[in-house]
């Protein structure tokens, strides 16, 4: 049987240093800070100067994550890869702190937890999850770890499989607690789509108004069935909205924030807000 495997575009297009690590990268993302970062006192102190013993200011004004991924992998692992989406979603985070700010912040799939640690420098507590395969959860703990500069909340790193939502009531009760969704890439299997609609479902069904932002990239593909190019996961995650008659509101949030991470932002990608209607209208 023949074993197809893909490589995420960001890892070809962050030109930045990686260093491998057993068989994984470690690769640096660097982002410019945001005027609301740029005061020493964020980092503990902690003063950068140049060989010259002067304070390098242009340092300053950028900060770096350390994230280890795969470079590629089979598509049931796409998790253990950077998207494009995750970077979209920081941007928008960094770009509108109060959004965030001292909010309790919960992720799907969130894959090496590049978007929740950029959401704990803001939020009171970030919830990461995704699935447990392949070592995903370790690796966001060890995300967490190498980046614990810019990590300010309480973080709970746990599983959330869209395809069980059996959860424990503790876990139940502490999601439930969150108002703010966010959900990079996860749109891109018809199961998983199904079973990420569930999710969101039973999460904005709960007391605690919510407010979700999901990011993706609409991957264009040709068709037999339609004779045209169409973004078949994204129109799949539309349909299912439908079919099931979510009294959802859904707003497309322009991508013009400014870009604080470099990536490609291609025009195909896509911001939503998702909130339930009663809420939009009370
Ligand atoms: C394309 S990756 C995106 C990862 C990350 N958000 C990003 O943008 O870099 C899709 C994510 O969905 C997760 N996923 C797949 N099936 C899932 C399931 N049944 N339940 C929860 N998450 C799932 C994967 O593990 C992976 O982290």
């Amino acid at each position: 049987m023949t074993v197809y495997t893909v490589t995420s575009e960001i890892f070809t297009e962050n030109k930045n240093a990686y260093i491998i690590k057993n068989g994984n990268a470690i690769s640096n993302f660097i982002f410019k800070y945001p005027s609301y970062m740029i005061k020493p006192e964020c980092f503990n102190n902690i003063i950068i100067h140049d060989n010259d013993d002067d304070i390098d200011i242009d340092r300053q004004q950028r900060g770096k994550l350390f994230i280890e991924h795969h470079i590629s992998t089979e598509l049931q692992y796409v998790g253990l890869q950077v998207w494009r989406g995750a970077l979209l979603l920081a941007d928008y985070i960094l770009s509108n702190p109060d959004l965030f700010k001292d909010k309790i912040v919960l992720e799907l799939g969130a894959g090496v937890g590049l978007t929740s640690i950029i959401a704990s420098f803001l939020a009171e507590k970030v919830i990461c999850t995704d699935i447990d395969i392949k070592g995903i959860l370790k690796l966001i703990r060890c995300n967490f770890m190498r980046n614990g500069v810019y990590v300010k909340s309480k973080v709970y790193i746990k599983e959330l499989d869209f395809l069980n939502l059996q959860w424990p009531t503790f876990y139940e009760k502490r999601m439930n607690e969150a108002t703010v969704i966010l959900a990079a890439d996860v749109i891109y299997d018809e199961n998983v789509t199904e079973g990420f609609v569930d999710t969101l479902t039973k999460l904005l069904n709960s007391k605690t108004q919510k407010v979700v932002y999901i990011a993706l990239e609409k991957r264009y593909v040709f068709t037999t069935v339609n004779m045209d190019v169409s973004a078949p996961m994204y129109e799949e995650f539309l349909g299912c909205i439908k079919k099931k008659q979510l009294n959802w509101h859904i707003e497309y949030i322009k991508i013009d924030f400014p870009q604080y991470f470099k990536y490609n932002r291609v025009k195909h990608m896509i911001l939503m807000k998702i909130e339930m209607y009663i809420h939009v209208h009370k």
